[in-house]
């Protein structure tokens, strides 16, 4: 049984102010629904006022990047160390990271690797362009990514995947559920190729691209889909409950 996941991936959005007052907004709410993990990850600087507001909620806390280092001279960096304790997630090889930040699937195989070492829970992004997916080429790139940011592996206990199409994130041109629910069967059979039958079962694979509170239902109710990572719309905490009281209800997985 794969409980349901929904995290909100803030960005470089909200003051310390502003994530206080976000998540003030929308704990009572979310702490009040049950069967569905429900996860916040909002920039660094406000990690530690979000934690202290969660602390005795089933609120829980996510950072939206780090290094794989424990510590050095790498300015500007978090590292594993700093988070563990902290945060119990954290969005790993997002197309953001890739796109802007340079960072290479070497590079993301090495956080995944770090996260685990550390036991946090990686959030790890896969996901095709718009002109790869055009090209039909859709099943390759993910392949590629997802054994790639595997690689030298051997236990995925507490690793998250999410199917995140480029095309479809920040663009209001979300994948239909059943599009979704088509690759993430793929990225599913990928995983039991790789690592067995029972690892492929238990494992839980996300869609991120556009979800809000209008296309989650169709979304969740589909059976290899284990939840959502929430772009724009978790930034609304009517929107960010909304997703995550629907997903209570419609959960197909
Ligand atoms: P979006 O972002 O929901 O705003 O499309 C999703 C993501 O980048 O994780």
């Amino acid at each position: 049984m794969r409980v349901p996941l929904i995290a909100g991936n803030w960005k470089m959005n909200a003051t310390v102010g502003e994530a206080a007052e976000l998540v003030r907004e929308m704990l009572g709410a979310l702490n009040r629904i049950d069967n569905v993990e429900k996860v916040v990850c909002p920039p660094f600087i406000s990690l530690t006022a979000v934690a202290e507001i969660i602390k005795g909620s089933s609120v829980k806390l996510g950072a939206q990047n780090m290094h794989f280092e424990d510590r050095g001279a790498y300015t500007g960096e978090i590292s594993p160390l700093m988070l563990a304790g902290l945060c119990q997630f954290v969005i790993i090889g997002h197309s953001e990271r890739r796109q802007y930040f340079n960072e290479t699937d070497g590079i993301i195989n090495k956080k995944v690797k770090a996260a685990l070492k550390a036991g946090i829970e990686p959030i790890l992004c896969i996901g095709e362009k718009l002109e790869e997916n055009e090209a039909g080429r859709m099943a390759a790139v993910v392949s590629r990514q997802l054994e790639l940011a595997l690689a030298d592996i051997d236990n995925l206990n507490g690793t998250i995947i999410a199917y995140e199409p480029i095309w479809a994130i920040g663009t209001g041109r979300s994948a239909t559920g059943q599009q979704a629910n088509e690759t993430i069967g793929l990225i599913r059979q990928r995983i039991t190729n790789l690592y067995g039958k029972e690892a492929a079962s238990s494992i839980r694979i996300l869609y991120g691209g556009s979800v809000t509170a209008d296309n989650i239902a169709d979304i969740i109710k589909q059976t290899d889909i284990d939840g959502a990572l929430v772009g724009g719309a978790s930034l609304k905490a009517e929107q960010f409950i909304s997703i995550v009281r629907q997903t209570a209800e419609n959960s197909g997985s």
